[in-house]
């Protein structure tokens, strides 16, 4: 048995994922609600929660992840790219031969890079929407607030993908490191 996920990473991951999940759901029911039903107060004020909860907690889980250099673990690397056609291959169901990789394979590593650099260009907008006063001028850089919608929408929809993603990958690698996510203890080989 070896350590794959400490017990800050385990909290920060059981705390950030549902936020992450809530800001999405509640971002896409304000941007069309329902005619009928439904509360559009209700899911602005559990938005801009989730919103604040999750910057906060993403800014302690990005320097808790810089101190243990944990970048290394993640930016995909000249031999993931090699696996890459193998590693496309196994999920498109076309081999049965799974590819090995170190700690993530390619797809989650190209998520879990992909996240930081997503969250550094919607969450700002998100802000900007929140009190578009106090950003008139970065609002108006952009080209005016329908367009800040736009560009939130749109980061939105692809933050969306990319956690059917991380999940869809997560819950069919394998049973030992789906477990290590909670006990953060994995067994080689399970
Ligand atoms: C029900 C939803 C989720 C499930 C079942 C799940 C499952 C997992 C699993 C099994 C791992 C470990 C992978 C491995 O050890 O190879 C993992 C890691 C990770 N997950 Fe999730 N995940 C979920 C939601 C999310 C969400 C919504 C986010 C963020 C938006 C997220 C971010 C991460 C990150 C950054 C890691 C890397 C490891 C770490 O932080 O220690 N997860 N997840």
């Amino acid at each position: 048995m070896q350590l794959r996920h400490t017990l800050p990473a385990r909290i920060f991951h059981w705390t950030l994922a549902p936020l992450a999940i809530a800001l999405v759901t509640t971002g896409l029911y304000i941007t069309n609600p329902p005619r009928t039903g439904g509360s559009l107060r209700t899911a602005r004020r559990l938005h801009n929660l989730a919103g604040m909860l999750f910057t906060g907690g993403l800014i302690a889980r990005l320097y808790y992840g810089f101190l243990r250099r944990e970048w290394r673990m993640i930016l995909p690397e000249r031999h993931d790219l090699k696996k890459l056609p193998a590693f496309a291959a196994y999920q498109l169901y076309l081999t049965e031969k799974k590819p090995k990789f170190r700690k993530y394979n390619v797809g989650q590593k190209f998520i879990y890079t992909f996240w930081p650099l997503a969250a550094l260009l919607v969450l700002p907008l998100g802000f900007f929407l929140y009190a578009p006063k106090l950003f008139a001028l970065p609002i108006k850089r952009l080209g005016g607030l329908n367009r800040v919608r736009n560009l939130l929408y749109y980061g939105t929809l692809l933050s969306a993908a990319t956690i059917a993603g991380h999940i869809y990958l997560g819950l069919t690698d394998s049973t030992g490191k789906l477990k290590s996510i909670f006990t953060g203890c994995y067994k080689r080989g399970t």
